[in-house]
């Protein structure tokens, strides 16, 4: 027995629809699980609903706390329990200088970041709480939550701040029997993030100087982390993070010249990111 069999188990992923969500969303449900996802965009939950007909799919804005309401009690006629939260919704929405951000956008990147975590991840504890224990909650947060990134500070902070809530919480749910962790992906292959769109086709050839393990992330690089996360092989796991990163982190600044040595002193032209750079 692996552990990863999640019959019986009902698992709730918030923003379920594309990219890293629908990865989870795949995973849980290739073990096993009963998946619901709760996705705002009606066209995404259509198509997934159709897909998946064993799993389900719930319209909601995550930030409307109307909506997240309405996404507990469909959870609780659903199962009257929830065993495992992915807050997997996050977007970085707004990328320019600190200065330059207005209220109104700092309020932007905060409720999609941070905000909709509290809120979701409250309105499910009661359910969570009937399953444990042994649930638990997974909040997708960022590598960007672990360094600095330019241009989008209220960003990084904010899932700097889920990093604090996960810690916060784990010890907070752990005599309930409910861990809680964090996944924090490095740039990965999403609508969110398209690849050819951030890192064009000819400029691929850094990928290997770039990131140790030679590509950037695809979305089931982290649907394997949350697996592992909410299974029984992480029944002792509780308060962290896994980066999925390749290894980015641990370079922090390192990276291979052309000849295959290790060196931290910038070799491009350009900046290697933008289209022609
Ligand atoms: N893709 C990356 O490179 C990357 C890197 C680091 C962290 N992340 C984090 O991973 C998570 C998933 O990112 P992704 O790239 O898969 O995103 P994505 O934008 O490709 O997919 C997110 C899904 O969430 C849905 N959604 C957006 N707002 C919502 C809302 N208010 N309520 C309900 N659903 C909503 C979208 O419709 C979409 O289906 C985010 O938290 C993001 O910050 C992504």
């Amino acid at each position: 027995m692996n552990g990863i069999d999640f019959t019986g188990r009902t698992v709730l992923i918030t923003g379920g629809g594309a990219g890293i969500g629908l990865a989870c969303a795949r995973a849980f449900i290739a073990a096993g699980a009963q998946v619901i996802i709760a996705e705002t965009d009606e066209t995404r939950c259509a198509k997934f609903a159709a897909t998946y007909p064993q799993a389900v799919a719930i319209r909601c804005d995550v930030t409307r706390g109307a909506d997240v309401e309405a996404l507990a009690d469909a959870v609780r006629k659903l199962d009257n329990k929830l065993d495992i939260l992915v807050n997997n919704v996050g977007h970085f929405l707004h990328s320019k200088a600190f200065e330059t951000l207005t209220d109104g956008e700092v309020d932007d990147i905060l409720d999609i970041n941070f905000r909709q975590v509290v809120r979701v991840t409250r309105a499910m504890l009661p359910l969570l709480r009937a399953a444990a224990p042994g649930s638990s909650i997974v909040n997708i947060t960022s590598i960007e939550a672990f360094r600095g990134i330019p241009h989008c500070a209220i960003y990084g902070a904010g899932k700097a701040a889920v990093t604090g809530l996960t810690q916060c919480l784990a010890l907070e749910l752990a005599p309930a029997g409910i861990r809680v962790n964090a996944i924090a992906p490095e740039t990965t292959d999403t609508p969110q993030v398209p690849l050819d769109y951030m890192i064009p086709p000819q400029n691929r050839a850094h990928m290997d100087k770039w990131i140790p393990l030679g590509r950037f992330g695809m979305p089931e690089d982290s649907a394997g982390a949350a697996l592992y996360l909410a299974s029984p092989l992480a029944a002792w796991v509780t308060g962290t993070t896994i980066h999925v990163d390749g290894g980015a982190l641990a370079a922090a600044g390192w990276m291979r010249a052309p000849d295959g040595q290790w060196t931290v002193v910038p070799m491009i032209s350009g900046n290697g990111i933008e289209l022609g750079a």
